[in-house]
């Protein structure tokens, strides 16, 4: 029997899954030291320079992120579309379209934190955004493994 499979381009794959490792360490470093040792720990605390840092780091792959977001817009999700219903993958329809709203939730929420985040709401939107990312990430293990 033949295994239907719709592989991304290996440049593609390797794109979103640096960018995707990437925006999570740096968003993990950043809650861990922001909370324990940085401008979170106390009402008088100074940020530490890790929290710079991770951001930066952050911020350079939510930009190649959003690329890979881009490229698969293009090709996979409306090749995978009309694959899925000719080879019955519901499940990747399913899962695929809420791959592409929580990408749009993160891209949004990113946003948010940092143009418009007055300082009573931004420590639930930033553990709103990341605990979306870490469900987003999950969710994409799934959508791959196939039906
Ligand atoms: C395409 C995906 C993502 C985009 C576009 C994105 C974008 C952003 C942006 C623009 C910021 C604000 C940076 C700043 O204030 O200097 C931010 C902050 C943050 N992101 Fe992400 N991010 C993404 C994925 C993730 C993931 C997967 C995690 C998981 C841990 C995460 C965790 C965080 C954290 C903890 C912060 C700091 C929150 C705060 O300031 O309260 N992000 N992100
Ligand atoms: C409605 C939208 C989408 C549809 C219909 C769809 C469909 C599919 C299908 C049919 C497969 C093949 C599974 C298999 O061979 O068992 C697949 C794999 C995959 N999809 Fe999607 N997809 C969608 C959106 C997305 C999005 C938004 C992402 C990224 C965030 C994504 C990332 C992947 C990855 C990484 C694989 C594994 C491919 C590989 O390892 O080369 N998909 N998708």
């Amino acid at each position: 029997m033949t295994r239907h499979a719709h592989r991304l381009i290996p440049w593609q794959r390797r794109t979103l899954y640096a960018s995707g490792a990437l925006l999570i360490a740096t968003g993990v470093v950043w809650l861990a030291v922001h909370y324990s040792l940085g401008s979170g720990s106390g009402p008088d605390a100074l940020p530490h320079p890790l929290e710079a840092w991770a951001m930066r780091l952050h911020g350079l792959a939510a930009y190649a992120g959003l690329f890979a977001l881009g490229v698969i817009a293009a090709g996979h999700v409306p090749q995978g579309w009309r694959l899925s219903a000719r080879h019955r993958w519901s499940h990747q329809r399913s899962s695929g379209l809420m791959l592409c709203s929580l990408g749009a939730a993160m891209a949004l929420t990113g946003y948010l934190l940092y143009y418009f985040a007055p300082e009573s709401i931004r420590p639930a939107l930033g553990w709103a955004h990341a605990s979306v990312g870490l469900i987003t990430a999950l969710l994409l293990l799934g959508h791959r493994r196939g039906a």
